[in-house]
């Protein structure tokens, strides 16, 4: 975190290390909350109104009170004017948890507790040429998560080990396989390609539905790449030309290999074609 720099906590600016939640918070406590992460481009927020359609999404999910986006919007441009110019690229981390209160499992009783509503600007550094180029490596996990994956809570427990498998297995990401199907990475979709058609994961409630899978599936559909949104099997993964994550801080990102076996086109020139969208969209080359 750059010095200077302030967060804002349940309706204050404050520098970072003022910004304290209580021992009895129900995100500490249970992981009772939600969260949303928004890439930020010079300075502009990307895709804002899908990101704040989501976090109500998510916020009904688990009975929070909706929150005031055009609010929430001029706190971020705030935050956002704190970084200095040479930062070109940051994240917006948005954090609502279901207030304080003494341990107790059912919800604090009416108008005990407002949320706990918390809001961050961080430098990103941007995913190099040299990493877009190579692709990374993955390997498969089993989808051990819950039945309500598309609530984008807190509670990452199961993402968090997996990444670290990955890491440990000296791989970038890990790929979640539901009975067979592939579902996502721990935090990234994931999308195929086969024969110049493009697969990706229907969003059912087994998938955090992504704001960048929804924006590269109309990328691709703006130029008339064919999209099909039907199941698919870790042996149809492994036979395909093309394999890309997408998602907030990952962009479109290529993967080079599968539990060891490498992809055809670790690079291939449909996920460049629609990074290069992605960041027109974003205003990069503008
Ligand atoms: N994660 N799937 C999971 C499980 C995720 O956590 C994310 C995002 C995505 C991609 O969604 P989007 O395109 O809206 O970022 C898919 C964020 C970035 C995170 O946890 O940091």
């Amino acid at each position: 975190m750059l010095n200077g720099m302030h967060v804002y906590l349940n309706g204050k600016l404050v520098p970072e290390s003022q910004a304290m939640v209580s021992i009895d918070d129900r995100g500490f406590l249970f992981a009772d909350g939600v969260y949303e992460v928004i890439h930020v481009y010079r300075q502009k927020l990307f895709e804002w109104n899908l990101h704040l359609a989501r976090l109500g999404r998510s916020l009904a999910a688990i009975q929070l009170p909706a929150v005031d986006g055009s609010e929430l919007a001029l706190i971020a441009e705030q935050l956002i004017g704190e970084l200095g110019p040479e930062q070109s690229e940051a994240s917006l981390y948005i954090e609502v948890t279901r207030g304080t209160h003494r341990r107790a499992h059912g919800f604090p009783p009416p108008g005990s507790t407002p949320p706990t509503i918390l809001m961050w600007v961080r430098p990103v550094s941007p995913i190099s040429k040299e990493t877009v180029e190579h692709g990374v490596p993955v390997i498969t996990v089993p989808d051990d998560r819950w039945a309500k994956v598309w609530v984008k809570t807190i509670g990452l427990l199961p993402n968090v080990l997996a990444k670290e498998k990955a890491h440990q297995n000296g791989a970038f990401d890990a790929i979640f396989v539901r009975d067979g199907i592939v579902t996502e990475a721990t935090s990234a979709n994931i999308f195929m390609a086969k024969d110049g058609v493009l697969y990706t994961a229907p969003a059912t409630n087994y998938i955090l539905s992504g704001i960048t899978r929804q924006v590269v599936l109309e990328l691709a559909q703006a130029r008339n790449i064919p999209v099909n949104l039907t199941p698919f099997s870790v042996e149809q993964l492994l036979t395909a030309d093309e394999v890309f994550l997408t998602g907030t801080l990952t962009e479109v990102l290529p993967i080079a290999s599968i539990d060891g076996y490498p992809v055809k086109s670790p690079s291939g020139p449909l996920a460049l074609q629609l990074l290069q969208d992605l960041h027109e969209r974003a205003g990069l080359h503008a």
